[in-house]
């Protein structure tokens, strides 16, 4: 025979103790008639399936409770937040966050919209609001009249964008603030123990030309940046033949190409390909490849640079330019991030050649704005190849854009 303390300690009445503290109420086992909530509230609430019916068209997440904390209706949307959901059974099994839970409590209590926040951290982090919102179906005092709605907002997109601008600031700050304290300290030397010393200041004065140039190129870049970003939405329209285009990049870049003691070898198709662009960003994203490759695998002594006719897996015929290098190659776990702005594999190695790490962000950019993509491959030890793809310039493409 069960002791009258095992009693007390069954399941039943701790659920019903924990459903007493989620509402702060008492009065529940009465409610209940002693007994715990019906299975399928569903069906048993008169209004159950006009609810379901009603928040299965809502854009977010959506979960009904009534005035017990017991679960009337969700949506589909709401088992991502909430996957352990079952109707009939009090919200407190399925809602972890002590946050959600303390809300549904205050708005059944006072009988007003409460506002919160919470983060879910499995899978992955996401942050939500959460409205809690008191609702009477019907007046009088019938005990199905009083229910609560809680509907979800996903934050996380929000989020992600604020962290992202934060990182930019700090990283672009970061940037500027280290030729800017150099080029402070050698205008200090000049001024003080530099001052009646010629050899001195035209040494000095060179670092301090090439520290501003530096600046000056990370303040071009962010604009450039910008402005393409501000034009994402807008496809360029004007036809661009590529062949020339690779060869004004390439001859721009042979003082660097005899400097690093590499080989440039063009290959181009004896067919124009032409393609609807931007022709000066064009140039400013190969160019940024080209020269990563003459910088960063110059080891390899030679680099390709290769236009091709393609199609892509749709089929549709696109042109592909290959910058192709030698050198020491990315590690597997860099690629993904190469792309964003002031990703450097070796933050060092770059700022030692003048680089901010914006140049891949540019070029990847660039090649969004024209429809096209950027591939990276990449083996250790072997070299790095870097292809823009494009899709081609047809009939139909021309014609729309007249
Ligand atoms: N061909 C390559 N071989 C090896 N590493 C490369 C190659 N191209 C790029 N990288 C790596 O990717 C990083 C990012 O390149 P990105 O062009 O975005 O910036 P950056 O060259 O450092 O600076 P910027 O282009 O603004 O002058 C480089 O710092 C370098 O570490
Ligand atoms: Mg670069």
């Amino acid at each position: 025979m069960a002791t009258e303390e095992q009693r007390r300690d069954s399941w039943p009445n701790r659920l019903r103790g924990a459903v007493r503290v989620l509402l702060g109420r008492t009065d529940i086992a009465a409610a209940a008639g002693g007994a715990l909530p019906a299975i399928d509230r569903a069906r048993t609430h008169p209004q159950g399936p006009l609810i379901e019916a009603l928040i299965g068209g809502l854009p977010g997440a959506a979960i009904v409770l009534d005035r017990d904390g017991g679960v009337i209706a969700f949506n589909e949307m709401a088992t991502s937040i909430a996957p352990a959901l079952r109707r009939g059974e009090p919200a407190l099994i399925a809602l972890r966050m002590p946050e959600l839970v303390d809300a549904i409590r205050r708005a059944g209590k006072r009988r007003e919209p409460q506002r919160v926040e919470f983060i879910e951290r499995v899978p992955r982090d996401r942050w939500f609001e959460a409205f809690v919102t008191p609702v009477r179906l019907a007046a009088g005092g019938d005990a199905h009249s009083d229910i609560l709605l809680m509907t979800f907002n996903d934050l996380s997109p929000l989020r992600q964008v604020e962290e992202m601008r934060a990182d930019f600031v700090a990283n672009a700050s970061h940037e500027l603030r280290t030729p800017l304290a150099a080029l402070l300290g050698f205008v200090e030397t000049l001024q003080g123990p530099a001052k009646d010393d010629p050899i001195a200041r035209e040494k000095f004065l060179a670092i301090m030309q090439g520290q501003a140039t530096r600046m000056a190129r990370l303040i071009d870049d962010l604009l450039s940046l910008s402005r393409i970003e501000l034009n994402a939405h807008l496809r360029p329209n004007t036809p661009v033949e590529l062949a020339p285009i690779v060869r004004q990049v390439v001859d721009g870049l042979q003082t660097l190409a005899r400097d690093r003691k590499v080989e440039i070898k063009v290959t181009v198709p004896p067919e124009p390909l032409i393609v609807l662009g931007d022709r000066d960003e064009l140039v400013r994203a190969l160019e940024n490849l080209v020269e990563n490759a003459l910088k960063y695998g110059a080891a390899g002594k030679r680099v390709d640079v290769t236009l091709t006719r393609a199609q892509t897996r749709a089929g549709t015929p696109e042109a592909r330019i290959a910058v192709r290098d030698f050198g020491p190659g990315i590690a597997p776990e860099h690629l993904p991030r190469l792309t964003e702005r002031f990703y450097r594999v070796d933050v060092a190695d770059s700022r030692a050649q003048g680089g901010t790490g914006l140049g891949l962000a540019l070029v990847k950019h660039v090649l969004n704005r024209h429809g096209g993509r950027l591939a990276i491959e990449s083996t250790l030890g072997q070299g790095a190849s870097f292809n823009m793809q494009l899709p081609l310039r047809t009939d139909s493409s021309a014609a729309s854009s007249e």
